[in-house]
């Protein structure tokens, strides 16, 4: 097991070259370089039996088995944040496939989503809703599955198949929490939820030499005063955390009073309720410091998605498969929280050393990966055992 541990690092490491740029790690949704991914994965998935092919929403999708036999799926996501790291998503999709190699106790589907990060269209998920069927019409989305090659007509077929019992994704904890109980792997019982969206704070652009400061409607100084009010507030409330991680001015030049300014806002908490109260009043906070200023304010909301459970039963089998691990809820979001809803799902977390994720220095230990892969052949032999 040692061996092929290290060699889902090592395809991990190949496959994080595949990127729309030169030197760092960037793939997002049916890009060029998702091709070389399909590519190297969907060739190591024939070669050990299985039958592969490419879904309307450019999901990588492997059957390791016979079609009309339960299934367990096995997925993670195949894109990526801008300068990402190695592992986050495509781990899951590797390690599947070398649980498939290890001849499992029953029919496995690997399946690698082709969008989850929402990078390229500002909204996240697109492959797992594919996968469930609650995708909806997105013209700029279509165009982008035609563009690659796909048809938007056949996503339908793209849901998933109703011999699907279980859905399970390996993936790394994108924290500090496992390093610091100092344990390779937890079970997750929860995802937590999030709020993303869009804020335009409209100003006036003018001449930065000639325009004294009283006169002034500077957008992105009423943008930085919110956000370092959107850090103060998610500081002073537990659990609780908020983002500003994009920020577009407009002109954009350093000697023009800058008229508009875009930011981002992601706010997540377990409880969905401190969540939805947080958001607003962070909206609300916006507007007051806008009205200050004499620039106005207008937000879009992105994606409101809910604390999700995973599947008691199979988060308890999960955890007594790796000898009694550790349960505990994930900050980050992840495709599962889109596929539970439909088919009973659970995460196996991998520990990220130092904590670090959407950052090239993001990594796994083999010894981690290894105790992944040995939890999950378990796992798997024992859910196969109540199909059998
Ligand atoms: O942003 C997230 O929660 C995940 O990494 N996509
Ligand atoms: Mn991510
Ligand atoms: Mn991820």
């Amino acid at each position: 097991m040692k061996t092929l541990a290290r060699g889902v690092i090592a395809c991990c490491r190949e496959l994080a070259e595949f990127s729309e740029e030169p030197d760092r790690t960037t793939r997002t949704f049916l890009s060029p370089p998702m091709r070389d991914v399909h590519r190297v994965l969907g060739a190591w998935m024939e070669r050990i039996g299985m039958r592969v092919w490419i879904d309307a929403a450019g999901n990588l999708r492997g059957l390791f088995g016979e079609p009309e036999k339960p299934r367990l799926i096995v997925g993670s996501h195949l894109d990526t944040v801008p300068d990402a790291g190695a592992f986050d998503g495509i781990l899951g999709v590797v390690m599947g496939i070398a649980l498939a190699e290890m001849n499992p106790g029953m029919a496995i589907e690997v399946i690698g989503f082709s969008e989850e990060e929402g990078v390229r269209f500002g909204f996240p998920f697109i492959g797992s809703m594919a996968f469930t069927g609650t995708l909806r019409q997105n013209s700029s989305v279509f165009e982008a599955i035609t563009a690659f090659g796909l048809d938007p007509a056949n996503l339908p077929a793209a849901r998933f198949a109703r011999e699907s019992v279980a859905y399970l994704e390996f993936h790394i904890e994108q924290g500090p929490v496992l390093e610091s109980l100092d344990t390779p792997l937890a079970a997750v019982e929860a995802i937590a939820g999030q709020s993303r969206g869009v804020l335009t704070f409209q100003g006036a652009a003018n001449h930065a030499g000639t325009t004294p400061m009283n006169l002034r409607r500077d957008a992105l100084g009423a943008a930085a005063a919110w956000i370092i009010e959107v850090e103060n507030y998610a500081r002073s409330h537990d659990g609780l955390v908020a983002t500003v991680g994009s920020l577009n001015v407009f002109p954009n030049a350093g000697n023009v009073i800058p008229g508009e300014v875009r930011a981002s806002l992601d706010v997540r908490h377990a409880d969905d309720s401190k969540r939805l109260i947080a958001a607003s009043d962070l909206l609300t906070q916006a507007e007051v410091i806008a009205a200050q200023r004499g620039v106005r304010v207008a937000s879009e909301t992105r994606m409101e998605q809910c604390t999700v459970p995973m599947d008691r039963n199979l988060t308890q089998l999960l955890s007594d498969s790796g000898g009694g691990l550790p349960k505990m809820t994930s900050g980050a979001g992840h495709d599962a929280m889109v596929v539970a809803p439909f088919i009973p799902s659970t995460m196996l977390f991998l520990r990220s050393p130092a904590g670090i994720s959407h950052h090239p220095d993001e990594s796994v230990l083999p010894e981690d990966v290894e105790a992944a892969l040995e939890t999950g052949a378990r796992f798997i032999e024992s859910l196969g055992g109540r199909y059998a």
